[in-house]
């Protein structure tokens, strides 16, 4: 077999065998085909798209390219959690707890932060003390007597993803389906859990910007699961504004710790219950969704829930007075409040802008190896259809420098009209 023949297939719209989609992955994966001949076949993948066996053949090589994590150890049910990455998103505290509190297993293996979304991990390493660094024996450990542990990823999964999506990001093939369904699923599936539960963020902060193209991406992540006998079921949901008020690494923490005692945003509260009761009801732990989300909520207001992300905390070094009271984390030298100086109704917010703010301010990295500072971020309070009056508080800036340009970001970020705009944050459900 030679690469340029299986480019050229690929390019003239042939199906291709599983024998060819392998040859191009391992080959590249291990230094044999160069980034030249591999960037042409992803581009022609892109152009040409991919039926779902050749999906399937894709997801299964980058699959076996790395290491596969099996949690035999953990008894009763598994549940991985996935966000495609939103802004303002630390759904994953939430919704694990909820989870943990009724008796599913959640063992969250998760990235640090790069661009604009940020990482879970960066955001747990708010807190003083808290270790993701475990090693796989400690992680079972927490799980077993917790339910509910969150570390790094510890061995290499799905090792040909990670080579072949930094040639996608510099070669301009990130945003093809079968080339992303198959990145996640790879990934997703490397772990050995009874259901992946996918939260698909659709709208202008996220890299999905269209209801219907998400969908497509949900579906084809539903039928990989379905050939590799894995559950998996998508929420997608909006990002055309931030999740909650927080953005930034302490800030965010504070607010699921908020949410987790009863008192977090509403918007942010109900995305978190439906999350965690379609993975419920989708796990057959109770007969009906309104049951589940009965469960998911009671949770919440008996405290469990608070009890098992404490727990995890404790468990993994970090300093549980900071969860009791959240007011002993640091802050930065400026709290800038920004106040409207128009009123109208919040048509659009532009929350890749509100992202790229906080980044600048320090809370992400732009490249692997950045630092970043878990006191800064921002507090964004309009929601899009709210009435806005000169005056009122938009925004409060958590800064360590007084930066025009991030103020004049933040302020140009959303738009005011005379006509309510409707808003939807739970866009559809697919399993
Ligand atoms: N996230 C991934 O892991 N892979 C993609 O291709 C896109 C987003």
């Amino acid at each position: 077999m030679r690469p340029q023949d299986i480019i050229l297939r690929k390019r003239d719209g042939f199906e291709l065998t599983e024998e060819e989609i392998d040859f191009m992955v391992m080959g590249y994966t291990f230094n044999k085909i160069p980034d030249y001949q591999m960037s042409s076949f992803l581009m022609a993948i892109y152009f040409r798209g991919m039926t779902d066996d050749e999906i399937y053949y894709l997801t299964k090589s980058m699959l076996n390219s790395g290491d596969i994590i099996t949690f035999d150890e953990i008894e009763g049910l598994k549940v991985d959690k996935h966000s495609t990455g939103g802004v303002g998103d630390k759904t994953t505290f939430v919704v694990g707890s909820i989870l943990a509190a009724s008796g599913i297993n959640v063992c969250k293996m998760s990235g640090r932060g790069l661009g604009y979304t940020g990482g879970t991990i960066d955001k747990l390493e708010s807190i003083p003390g808290f270790n993701a660094n475990l090693n796989e024996e400690e992680f079972i450990d927490i799980v077993k007597k917790n339910k509910f542990s969150i570390i790094g990823q510890t061995k290499n999964i799905a090792l040909a993803d990670k080579k072949i999506y930094a040639l996608r990001d510099v070669t301009a093939t990130v945003a093809s389906i079968p080339l992303i369904a198959s990145s996640i699923m790879s990934k997703k599936l490397a772990i050995k859990t009874d259901l992946i539960s996918l939260d698909i963020k659709v709208g202008n902060g996220a890299f999905m910007k269209d209801l219907n193209e998400a969908r497509l991406l949900a579906k084809t992540m539903i039928k990989i699961g379905k050939k590799f006998n894995r559950k998996v079921i998508s929420t997608l949901t909006s990002m055309d504004e931030n999740l909650g008020y927080a953005i930034g690494n302490s800030l965010e923490i504070i607010e699921a710790i908020d949410t987790l005692k009863g008192k977090g945003p509403i918007d942010f509260y109900e995305l978190c219950i439906q999350i965690s009761a379609n993975t419920i009801y989708e796990l057959g732990l109770t007969k009906t969704l309104e049951d589940a989300l009965e469960l998911a909520k009671e949770k919440i207001y008996n405290g469990s829930a608070f009890n098992h992300f404490k727990e995890m905390v404790l468990l993994q070094g970090g300093n549980i007075s900071y969860i009791d009271n959240p007011t002993l984390f640091e802050k930065p030298k400026y709290i800038i409040p920004l106040y409207s100086k128009e009123e109208g109704y919040v048509s659009l917010i532009d929350t890749k802008s509100l992202g790229l703010a906080s980044m600048m301010l320090g809370a992400g990295r732009v490249s692997l190896g950045d630092n970043i500072n878990h006191m800064v971020g921002l507090k964004f309070y309009p929601k899009i259809g709210d009435y806005i009056k000169k005056g009122d508080l938009i925004s409060e800036i958590y800064s360590d420098a007084n930066d025009n340009n991030i103020l004049d970001l933040v302020n140009n970020s959303y738009k005011l009209t005379k006509e309510k705009t409707d808003f939807k944050l739970i866009l559809d459900v697919l399993s």
